[in-house]
């Protein structure tokens, strides 16, 4: 099955146009899927998926993540809404780069997200190539990171003290939920092999990397930022502006992602549903190793 795929011309990401992704064969999937491994990020404009569609189009290509933070919407617990309201004056939600839930056991292979009002201006997604910044890594800074495992947490986030947590402005209207299960770690490699590319990749970044195991925080902090100035420079982006009845999937195993604001006085809503830790694809490359506070994993 020949996809109609339009590269972005940036450092991934691609436009992908096929009649209706409501009923989709399994060839399709598998074309889908090469695309999706290929350009990393895929936009497909001009979709009509309501809920139930989006859950049918997610589960052609793994299982269902788990969304620990956050609230589902009705009748549907694997999607929730990533909403902004125009007069809403809580800080953006997601602004700083990340990938989906690196601190879980087993993190989301990928993530999608169905637009369902786009404001006319702003709210761009920014999306940064990790296995491009990993390729133009100096060797000086490879060489402080290589066979180190990075130790994550969503602590910052999504623990009661955290952005999200009880000092959370009131008006937020999505639906966040922190708990104490934010403090806990886990370790992954921060180099890390692509299970089903066999690429290599840079994981994570500084925000839900909260220290480097065997690394004093002096030595570990100014690592971490030298490290998130490079995986997110210019040259490894792409900035994704949606359409109304756009979906977008991404490979959360080989970016980072981030929110971009500049819509005040309009509404903005995604559903968004997470393509979970597919076990088809064997685990991730990497040594077992524990930071002591809780299970850790490749
Ligand atoms: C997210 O990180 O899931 C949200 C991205 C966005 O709102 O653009």
């Amino acid at each position: 099955m020949e996809l109609d795929i339009t590269p972005s011309g940036q450092a991934c990401g691609a436009t992908v146009r096929v009649l209706d992704l409501r009923s989709v064969d399994t060839t399709t999937v598998a074309a889908i899927r090469s695309a999706w491994l290929e350009h990393k990020v895929l936009a497909f404009p001009d979709q009509q998926l309501d809920d139930f569609d989006l859950e049918r189009f997610v589960l052609a290509f793994g299982p269902f993540g788990s969304d620990p933070y956050f609230g589902s919407i009705p009748g549907h617990d694997h999607v929730a809404a990533i909403r902004r309201r125009a007069d809403e004056t809580s800080p953006l939600f997601a602004e700083n780069w990340h990938t989906d839930w690196s601190f879980q056991e087993y993190p989301p292979d990928g993530t999608c997200l169905m637009a369902r009002v786009v404001p006319p201006t702003g709210g761009d997604t920014l999306f940064a190539d990790q296995q491009a910044a990993l390729a133009a890594l100096p060797d000086d800074l490879r060489s402080r990171i290589e066979g180190r495992r990075a130790i994550h947490s969503a602590r910052g986030g999504y623990a009661p003290d955290g952005t999200y947590g009880a000092d959370d402005v009131a008006d937020r209207s999505m639906d966040i939920v922190p708990n104490e299960d934010a403090y806990a770690t886990r370790t992954h490699p921060w180099i890390r092999t692509h299970r089903e590319t066999g690429a290599e990749t840079l994981y994570s970044t500084l925000g839900y990397i909260i220290g480097i195991e065997g690394m004093s925080d002096d030595e570990a902090r100014p690592l971490l930022g030298e490290m998130y100035g490079h995986q997110t420079s210019e040259e490894f982006q792409y900035r994704h502006r949606w359409e109304p009845d756009m979906l977008v999937m991404w490979d959360n195993r080989c970016l980072l992602h981030r929110a971009t604001g500049g819509y005040d006085g309009h509404d903005r809503l995604l559903h968004r549903a997470t393509i979970g830790y597919n076990p088809d694809f064997g685990s991730p490359a990497g040594s077992l190793g524990s930071t002591g506070l809780d299970r850790s994993v490749t």
